[in-house]
């Protein structure tokens, strides 16, 4: 038999049970079915990336209807993917996702790679992403960290409330220790892990009294101890973010070219405006069409 580590000695009865509780509380998510594809699967994580689940759900729907694979991904104008990607939120992870659908229909014959290093070649895919679709879409022993994934982590194992601002070489390690042997075992723990972070161990008021692991949680021993990582807040109102997305609303609600005047009109700061718009142009969500007019990129 192989020999486990001390931690996984420790951590299997918690993860059994944290197993368990997914078995009967996890949401039925769409892209949870078990007729997802790879394809479907990336689509998902990337939306998920950034957006909550309530927004993704309906969109990653609509989207995966219109363009169920690569092959049409790749062959949809950066326009209509910029469209269709509406108000989930960072664009630029619209634009990646469709050169990555240009990669695979190109080099890997319309089929997701399975790899960590090919996975992590595609654009717009990293650490997370690339394990959660070898995790979810291929049944592969990965490590998942995302941000629900290291709060459970933090506080049921080190004992913080939240874990450091960015990821650290002993989380990676600690989720390794923790990750089951088989694989099918490893993807049910990951996804099972990332929902009790989703719906109990939230970052804000955390449901104790339904957590499965309570009784094993090292930050409710500790009596809840605030934490010296301060929280994340994104700012939203009056940031370049929210001027971003005002132009870009303007863009998407336009069939063709839009005149600089209604740009103009959809936020009034000048300086914020033209430097939001110069950053649009340089990320290529934005492409000038003619004398003061814009567009979405055609191509
Ligand atoms: N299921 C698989 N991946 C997920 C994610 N990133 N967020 C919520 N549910 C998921």
């Amino acid at each position: 038999m192989p020999v486990a580590t001390a931690s996984q000695n420790a951590s299997a009865r918690p993860r059994r049970a944290i197993v368990r509780w997914y078995r009967t509380h996890g949401r039925s998510l769409p892209w949870r079915d078990a007729s997802t594809t790879a394809w479907q699967v990336l689509v998902s994580e990337v939306m998920l990336g950034q957006t909550p689940v309530s927004r993704v759900a309906p969109a990653y729907l609509a989207w995966i209807e219109r363009w169920p694979d690569p092959e049409t991904t790749a062959a949809a104008s950066p326009a209509d993917i910029l469209r269709m990607w509406g108000r989930l939120g960072y664009p630029r992870r619209a634009l990646r996702l469709r050169e990555a659908a240009i990669v695979i229909t190109r080099d890997h014959h319309g089929t997701v790679p399975t790899t960590d290093d090919e996975l992590r070649a595609l654009p717009g895919v990293g650490e997370y992403t690339a394990a959660a679709v070898r995790a979810f879409a291929y049944g592969q022993r990965a490590v998942v960290l995302d941000t629900n994934v290291r709060r459970v982590l933090s506080r049921l194992i080190s004992g913080t409330e939240r874990p450091p601002a960015s990821l650290t070489n002993s989380e990676r390690e600690l989720a390794t220790s923790l990750l089951p042997r088989t694989s099918k075992s490893a993807a049910e723990w990951s996804v099972a892990v990332m929902e009790l972070g989703a719906l109990v161990c939230t970052a804000t008021k955390p449901v104790c009294s339904a957590c499965p692991v309570r009784t094993d949680c090292a930050w409710r021993a500790a009596d809840y101890p605030a934490s010296t990582v301060a929280p994340r807040r994104q700012a939203w109102h009056g940031t370049d973010r929210q001027c971003r997305g005002r132009l870009m609303s303007v863009l998407r609600e336009s069939s063709g070219a839009v005149p600089g005047a209604l740009l103009r009109e959809a936020w009034d700061d000048a300086a914020q405006r033209e430097r939001c718009l110069d950053s649009l142009l340089d990320d290529a969500l934005v492409a000038i069409v003619g004398d003061d007019e814009y567009a979405l990129p055609s191509s």
